[in-house]
């Protein structure tokens, strides 16, 4: 009887252990078939498994997105919105767009009191700050023009199972749901899904109603979410909290094929968004920008290749600021900021000794916003070598912290990517103007820019980042440090980053990132610099010479690969 006890109590105890603990994620990983790079283990093994399973990348990045709703809910999401990248094995390659949409009864003022003032915080925090939701509507249109696996739920369930069952959390985690408690409180009194005392490493969150929606979306697909009582409870919470999202808003919105932005760089053709993402037009403006100077023989981190890119970059977040916005409600002018006379013309006063102010070329000066920059990134390649690159965000953590009553889920803050006023910067310091002011239905401006690059028509590198008004640069930077320093993916995800923004009119760098003779160097060219404690999450994947290196960024600790 004694034994007995003792068999009983250590089985419970391993148990226990085992259901606890957090596995280790791993950041680099050599495979030779397919792979899946996320900000999470159990998110990045559960695209695996549906590769195993048959699927494709576009079935792995699906479930893989619905996953991270579960286990990484500061970013991870059903309430926010995303873009992506799709290139299948023949070639052909498609932008999808499920980025929010302003709701109808939104207009341009929408912030501003009646003296014409942006209300602080309001396009942040609470039912206001909230657009209405693409991810649902995006994954499914992803997988009913891609997916490979017929069951729509099969890509539903992994998530459904871990938001009923709970799972250990990282520390990362913990620290957030502590830090963001107060909030959580202040916009859900009654919600304690989200509310301890103090979270620790390995503590287990378990999501009954997160689940419970997720199930409705496995059986019904968006009609689950866009319709009936989800969506009624979306109404409701976001009216409570002060917000104008109506059934109508949601039962019109769309996610959208889109052309995506095609740009030649060197032996390289580089895939990436178009808006209402700046991404892939600022990334080509950078790339086609420094493919006339010789980077490669000037060297990484040099006085030489930091002053061009941060000349460069100056220039191309001004014309964001101007020209970026919603290309279905604004004529963005595409072809022309990618045109080389343009650009050539947009670089003539480029001077190699000297910084230009950021005052003559825009004016304006100001601090960015404490909140964090949190979205999300997941790179897939398949056996066949299809690959899809997908950032998804609720845009601050854990968006307006506004979670829907009975149904588990954080509402977005997106609509802070407007520009509330001209000229007036958002939670990144970005301005805008009329391109990306606010109008129903309209997409806010994005900087999420989810990018394939291919050689010689074969695929060479998927990857993309968090990061807010960095996400650019830091893609950027990531392209650069293989095809122009050489280094291999890992470590072009791991070196250190810097980012000029053009306002406010200073180059943010990583510690460590120059050393101090370049430091001087760009000081005596009239830069000014700001430490700051990281920038971007890179989740990449490199083809060579056959077999997929995959890395994630030790910046996010549960970055992890996942391949076979
Ligand atoms: N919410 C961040 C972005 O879309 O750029």
């Amino acid at each position: 009887m004694q034994k007995l006890f003792l068999i009983v109590s250590l089985s419970f105890l391993i148990f226990s252990c085992k259901q606890n603990t957090v596995q280790k994620p791993q950041q680099h990983l050599v495979s030779d078939t397919a792979m899946v790079v996320s900000a999470n283990r159990l998110a990045s093994k559960t695209g695996i498994d549906i590769l195993k399973q048959g699927g494709n990348a576009v079935d792995a990045m699906v479930a893989t997105n619905f996953v991270l709703s579960v286990v990484y809910p500061r970013a991870g999401n059903i309430g926010g919105g995303g873009l992506m990248i799709i290139r299948t094995p023949d070639g052909k390659a498609t932008a999808l767009d499920y980025r929010e949409t302003a709701p109808l009864k939104a207009h341009k003022d929408l912030y501003l009191d009646e003296s014409g003032q942006v209300i602080e915080g309001l396009s942040r925090n609470g039912g206001l700050a909230v657009g209405v939701p693409g991810t649902v509507a995006g994954l499914y249109a992803a997988w009913q023009k891609y997916g490979h696996i017929k069951d729509w739920s099969k890509l539903v369930m992994p998530a459904v199972e871990l938001a009923e069952k709970g799972f250990a959390i990282s520390e990362s985690e913990a620290h957030r749901l502590n830090k963001y408690k107060d909030d959580f409180l202040k916009w859900n009194p009654d919600n304690k899904t989200f509310i301890k005392d103090h979270w620790l490493k390995g503590d287990i969150l378990k999501q009954p109603a997160l689940a419970k929606t997720l199930r409705m979306i496995a059986g019904k697909g968006p009609e689950a979410f866009y319709e009936g009582p989800v969506a009624q409870a979306i109404v409701d919470k976001v009216t409570k909290s002060g917000g104008i999202i109506t059934l109508e808003d949601l039962k019109k919105y769309k996610a959208k094929f889109r052309n995506p932005i095609v740009v030649p760089y060197k032996d390289y053709t580089v895939i990436s968004m178009p808006p209402p993402s700046s991404g892939g037009v600022a990334l080509g403006q950078l790339l086609k920008i420094v493919s006339h100077y010789p980077v490669k023989k000037w060297g990484f981190h040099t006085y030489k290749t930091t002053h061009l890119m941060v000349e460069a970059e100056k220039r191309v977040y001004a014309d964001r600021a101007e020209y970026l916005g919603d290309s279905d409600f604004y004529p963005v002018p595409v072809d022309t900021l990618l045109d080389d006379a343009y650009l050539e013309h947009r670089m003539a006063d480029f001077d190699p000794l000297k910084a230009t102010p950021s005052d003559r070329i825009f004016a304006g000066e100001f601090e960015l916003h404490k909140e964090s920059f949190e979205t999300t990134h997941i790179s897939v390649v398949d056996k066949n070598r299809m690959a899809v690159s997908c950032t998804t965000t609720l845009n601050s953590n854990y968006g307006s912290k506004v979670i829907v009553d009975g149904y588990g889920f954080f509402l977005n803050n997106e609509m802070d990517d407007f520009s509330a006023k001209p000229g007036v910067p958002n939670q990144f310091g970005l301005i805008g103007a009329e391109a990306n002011a606010i109008a129903p239905q309209k997409r806010m401006l994005s900087s999420m820019t989810p990018t394939i690059v291919t050689k010689d028509g074969q695929l060479f590198m998927v990857l993309g980042t968090p990061g807010g008004s960095t996400i650019i640069t830091s893609v950027f930077q990531t392209i650069l440090n293989v095809i122009d320093f050489d280094m291999n993916m890992y470590d072009a995800v791991q070196a250190k980053r810097f980012h000029h923004q053009f306002l406010p009119d200073y180059i943010m760098y990583e510690k460590k990132t120059f050393d101090k003779a370049v430091m001087d160097s760009l000081k005596q060219a009239g830069h000014k610099l700001k430490q700051v404690k990281y920038m971007g999450i890179v989740k990449a994947i490199l083809v060579k010479d056959g077999k997929l290196e995959g890395a994630g960024d030790s910046r996010n600790k549960d970055d992890d690969v996942e391949g076979y």
